[in-house]
């Protein structure tokens, strides 16, 4: 990583993220504590309960297991950077679809807005490394040559040595 803003940003949205995995996970734990079969049942959740029971269990809608192939990383800044803008628009359309699946909800509603609303200032952070990078990039370099910083240093030397300012 080039740019020692946009390390920053990546560390503060990853510690977030790891926080809303643990709202999600509550928010799904009170949904499914002392639920009856029934309810379970009713819910559309036997396939779950059969293969999970009511623990926490880290998988798409569709029921495919979080695996790392979710994690997109290219060895190359600029498309990691963009695969993370991408990624934070898809979380904010699954929020705003559990958003609508859960609007007589309110308990639940809430904390999705929150977590929605979150995902759109990663966007916007993201979207700050990206252009700090690029900028970054696109910096001119100079190139300095060692035995000409040498010899400079050595001129630099003999003229203290040669100093008479008290
Ligand atoms: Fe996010």
């Amino acid at each position: 990583m080039p740019d020692q803003k946009a390390k920053a940003i990546l560390n503060d949205i990853g510690t977030e993220e790891l926080a809303h995995l643990e709202m999600v996970g509550t928010i799904v734990h009170q949904l499914t504590k002392g639920a009856s079969i029934e309810e379970i049942e009713k819910a559309g959740l036997g396939a779950y309960y059969t293969d999970h029971g009511v623990d926490v269990y880290p998988q798409a809608a569709s029921g495919t297991p979080f695996t790392a192939s979710y994690i997109a990383c290219k060895g190359d800044v600029i498309a990691n950077l963009q695969e993370d803008l991408a990624a934070e628009q898809k979380a904010r359309a699954t929020y705003e679809k559990l958003i609508d699946l859960c609007r007589d909800e309110p308990d639940v509603v809430d904390p999705l807005r929150f977590l929605r609303e979150r995902e759109v200032v990663h966007f916007q952070r993201f979207g700050e490394a990206l252009r700090g990078v690029q900028d970054k990039l696109a910096e001119k370099k100079f190139y300095l040559n060692d035995t000409l910083v040498n010899n400079n240093a050595s001129i630099l030397s003999t003229n203290d040595n040669n100093c008479n300012c008290k």
